[in-house]
């Protein structure tokens, strides 16, 4: 009975009028196709304001867990029952984490009201009107039973049944943060895959649009993996060593993932281990340096190619993600692209490890204050819908 009672009092605390009017602080999770961590974001909403990050922190992954999630979300691995036992598993790991960074934000005497888990999607499969198909694992019954709060999760799934391709969703939070009334601006989340949000000034009255321009850190993460044994190419130093195959490179450019007009996504099935391999044979007997270079230079091109095609005339480009960190990437974005600014968006106030994060938190938001979101510009959806599903603790 008590525990029943204590049910009803967890669920009222939803959709309650003065969410709309109180401050709401969210916990967002986010496990990226990078397979590095789990990313924490502890996120206030007041209304009227913009949201804003209280605290922050990494949960990096074992190799052992990391090895898992790339083997699961190969696009070749279809054994639902690893997968059903594994988003248990992954499911626990992520609320002790969570708990461990709630019982850090409880030293800092921030206390949150829910948490909002992305999850780790090991199946990404766009399709058209009402034809895709999504799966993120990292069970969240088990994160509410952990951290003891609610939690908002699933959220790819709630875009789809509204008509969408359930990515990319980063732009709903990008036009919140970013936008501006007279600049021409995007914003670049160079994660495992690479992704933009075009926003035209506001005074301009054009729809701001995104798409997912191709591969970010996945691929390379995969040759230095193979190539020296790291897990990822730090601050881009052995890019910086090498030299790019421009052959290569233009050679990949004519795929035609590159020249289909934005709204797109893409993951793993396009840019996974078949891929890797095709560059490996087109750079056989290079040195590894080299085909570090040449990786790099796609993602660079990915990004670039983009804008000039699609977003002529920016002004402003701001970078988030782990990729930005990559100056190899940095340098040769600001060499193809002199025409607009190339910043972090750091300088805009947004640690850029953790705007993902802050998007699910957001979304976790959405939920619980009852406030539709409309994707249609990002992601096709044809109406708009309250976004994720509930597990109570
Ligand atoms: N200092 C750095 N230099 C170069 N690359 C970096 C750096 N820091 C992180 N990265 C890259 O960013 C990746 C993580 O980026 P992240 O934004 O978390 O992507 P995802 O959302 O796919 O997990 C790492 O795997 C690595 O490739
Ligand atoms: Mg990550």
């Amino acid at each position: 009975m008590k525990k029943l009672s204590a049910g009803f009092k967890t669920r009222s605390f939803f959709r309650k009028p003065e969410f709309k009017t109180k401050p709401l602080r969210v916990v967002g999770i986010n496990s990226g196709t990078s397979c590095d961590g789990l990313d924490s974001a502890l996120v206030e909403f007041v209304p009227g304001n913009l949201p804003r990050l209280l605290f922050s922190k990494t949960y990096p992954y074992s190799p052992k867990v990391r090895e898992t999630l790339l083997t699961a979300g190969d696009p070749g691995f279809k054994n639902g029952e690893y997968w059903m036992k594994f988003n248990s598993k992954l499911g626990k790991l992520m609320g002790e984490f969570a708990s461990d960074f709630l019982s850090m934000a409880k030293k800092k005497r921030l206390t949150p009201h829910l948490m909002a888990s992305h999850g780790h999607t090991i199946r990404h499969l766009p399709g058209k009107s009402g034809g895709s198909f999504t799966l993120q694992i990292g069970e969240p019954s088990q994160i509410a039973s952990l951290t003891g709060l609610p939690v908002i999760s699933d959220f790819r799934s709630s875009d789809i049944a509204a008509g969408g391709q359930g990515a990319p969703l980063s732009p709903l939070l990008h036009e919140k943060l970013f936008r501006s009334r007279t600049r021409f601006r995007a914003v670049v989340n160079i994660g495992g895959i690479a992704n933009i949000t075009v926003l035209p000034p506001e005074k301009s009255r054009k729809r701001p649009f995104a798409a997912d321009c191709g591969p970010g850190n996945m691929v390379v993460d995969s040759a230095m993996k193979i190539l020296y044994g790291r897990r990822y190419d730090m601050d881009g130093e052995t890019a910086l060593r090498g030299e790019a195959d421009k052959k290569t490179v233009n050679r990949i450019m004519r795929m035609s993932f590159f020249k289909s007009p934005p709204p797109k996504s893409t993951g793993r099935e396009q840019f996974g281990h078949g891929f890797l391999g095709k560059i490996f044979i087109n750079c056989k007997g290079y040195r590894p340096e080299d085909i570090i270079a040449t990786i790099s230079e796609i993602t660079i091109r990915a990004i670039a190619d983009f804008i000039s095609r699609y977003a002529p005339g920016i002004e402003e480009i701001y970078l988030c993600g782990g990729g930005a960190g990559n100056k190899y990437i940095v340098a040769g974005l600001n060499y193809i692209l002199r025409g607009a600014d190339i910043r972090s968006t750091s300088e805009l106030g947004y640690d850029p490890d953790y705007i993902e994060a802050m998007l699910w938190a957001y979304l976790g938001y959405c939920f619980a204050a009852g406030i539709r979101v409309d994707s249609n510009r990002f992601t096709g959806a044809k109406k708009t819908y309250i976004p994720g599903k509930l597990c109570l603790p």
